[in-house]
């Protein structure tokens, strides 16, 4: 049975139904970041949230395109809903974000359960598309904005623990990897405006957050000059130089928000982290001592195929800067097995390059070709399949023994810990994570969720430090 809901504010004679929308998100934090956006804007216009998919009037999926399975997983969801739409003959459902954006059309017309398709900058003409199925049409908005960043949008927070919030802080991106196909569904990068920024943290403060997680495709490229399109720092005028905001400047203006509240960032790009950037993480004490910084390959050679622009020495020469300012750091990577005529020894230099930087963790992939890119247009994905799964199995075996040799690291050590949930394996113990991102379960004795806690570290597997807290 459908809840029936009376609209705040109407008069006892006029009830209305209130509509609920449920929203799954697929991908990246960004996506989940924009999933809290899309809340906010359906909530403006009457709708209300549900978790509960067959009490919902409207269905989002706000999807992935980055690699063909995570697509194959969307197709599946869609076909699943088809009983969702069996038993509720006016359900809405919309396909959001980075496959919409890819597939455009194609998703009205080949998956006929598809009622709207919106890519991810026009969010605010949500509520006008479902108005117009309603109408009995199929509608789509697929722009791309060159200014579009819902700045001034306070997200609703969805799913959250009260503790870490998302806060995003430039959309798109501009570097052009081959592989990549986010250039293509989340066009142009630019950059939020710092003040909006500043004013979201001060806010999670106030609602008592206590760690933030700046987000962006390339957060190291982030630039605000007081508005209008993205200009490059040489071409700027000297007014523009001199009030310019970049990453290491808005790192300082976020972290002086509440020496309490842990700042995270993510992603980092080897070509654009600046030391500047690197020294603003050493100077405040709640910027964590954590850095994402995707490779992808240890190869120069497959560099330059990626197009990342920058050399395996540059790589490791960022990782031991990073090392000599901040010993302490924690580094992380992504990398991908089997890019377009990837030799056996081009893959030896992945491993070297991983091993020379003891990651702490990886997200590791099977290179998948995505259409639209340029190394789908240019180059054969030429590596056979066998030989992408045992190069990605060697990586994976390879990054859990560093993954094992940097946690014994802490063994006997004390680490802070941020309790985000209780423990999967007992509700007995708490699971939270140390400044380098590192998983750290204890028992609960009387701490709670969003407690800092002093751990001593016993014991380590690969994923997890384990030990006791200290009073
Ligand atoms: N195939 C495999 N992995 C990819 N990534 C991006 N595009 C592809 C692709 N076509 C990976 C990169 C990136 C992460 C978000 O996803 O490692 O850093
Ligand atoms: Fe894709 Fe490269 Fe941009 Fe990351 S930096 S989103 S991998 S194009």
């Amino acid at each position: 049975m459908q809840e029936i809901q009376v609209l705040e504010g109407i008069s006892s004679n006029t009830t209305e139904l209130k509509k609920q929308f449920y929203i799954e998100s697929y991908g990246c934090a960004m996506n989940f970041s924009d999933s809290e956006i899309i809340g906010s804007i359906l909530t403006e216009h009457g709708y209300t949230h549900t978790n509960d998919e067959f009490a919902a009037n409207v269905i989002f999926l706000n999807t992935c395109a980055i690699r063909d399975n995570a697509e194959k997983t969307i197709r599946d969801r869609l076909k699943a809903l088809r009983n969702n739409k069996k038993k509720n003959q006016d359900l809405i459902i919309g396909v959001l974000g980075c496959m919409a954006e890819r597939l455009k059309t194609k998703l009205l017309e080949e998956e006929k359960l598809v009622d709207v398709v919106a890519g991810p900058d026009s969010y605010r003409d949500l509520p006008k598309l479902v108005a117009e199925v309603e109408d009995g049409n199929k509608a789509i908005n697929v722009l791309l904005s060159r200014e579009e960043t819902y700045a001034e949008i306070s997200p609703m927070r969805l799913n959250t623990n009260g503790v870490s919030a998302f806060v995003s802080i430039m959309r798109g991106c501009d570097n052009m990897c081959t592989f990549c196909v986010v250039p293509f569904t989340r066009g142009r990068e630019r950059s939020r405006n710092p003040e909006s920024i500043v004013q979201e943290v001060r806010d999670l403060s106030a609602a008592g957050y206590k760690e933030i997680t700046l987000l962006g495709q390339n957060v190291d490229s982030y630039l605000w000059f007081g508005g209008g399109p993205k200009v490059e720092f040489k071409n700027a005028s000297e007014d523009q130089k001199n009030s310019a905001v970049n990453f290491a400047a808005l790192l300082e203006m976020v972290a002086l928000v509440d020496p309490n509240m842990r700042i995270r960032f993510s992603t980092s790009h080897p070509k654009d982290i600046s030391n500047e950037v690197i020294y603003t993480i050493k100077k405040y004490d709640n910027i964590c001592k954590y850095i994402h910084l995707p490779a992808q390959s240890g190869n120069t050679r497959v560099l330059e195929a990626m197009n990342r622009t920058y050399t395996r020495e540059w790589y490791l020469e960022r990782v031991n800067t990073i090392r000599e300012i901040i010993p302490e750091c924690g580094i992380s990577c992504d990398i991908i097995a089997g890019f377009c005529t990837e030799t056996e020894e081009e893959h030896q230099d992945t491993l070297s390059l991983m091993a020379l930087s003891r990651f702490g963790f990886s997200y590791m992939y099977k290179y998948s070709e995505r259409p639209g890119t340029l190394a789908q247009k240019k180059m054969t994905d030429d590596v056979p399949e066998d030989v992408k799964s045992r190069r990605l199995t060697e990586i994976i075996t390879l990054q859990n023994q560093l993954s094992l040799q940097n946690n014994q690291t802490f063994i006997g050590k004390e680490v802070r810990v941020l309790v985000d949930s209780f423990s999967k394996k007992s509700k007995d113990d708490l699971s939270g994570r140390n400044d380098q991102n590192i998983k750290v379960v204890f028992p609960k004795e009387n701490y709670q969720i969003g407690d800092y806690v002093n751990v001593k570290i016993e014991r380590v597997t690969s994923t997890t430090l384990i030990g006791k807290a200290i009073n």
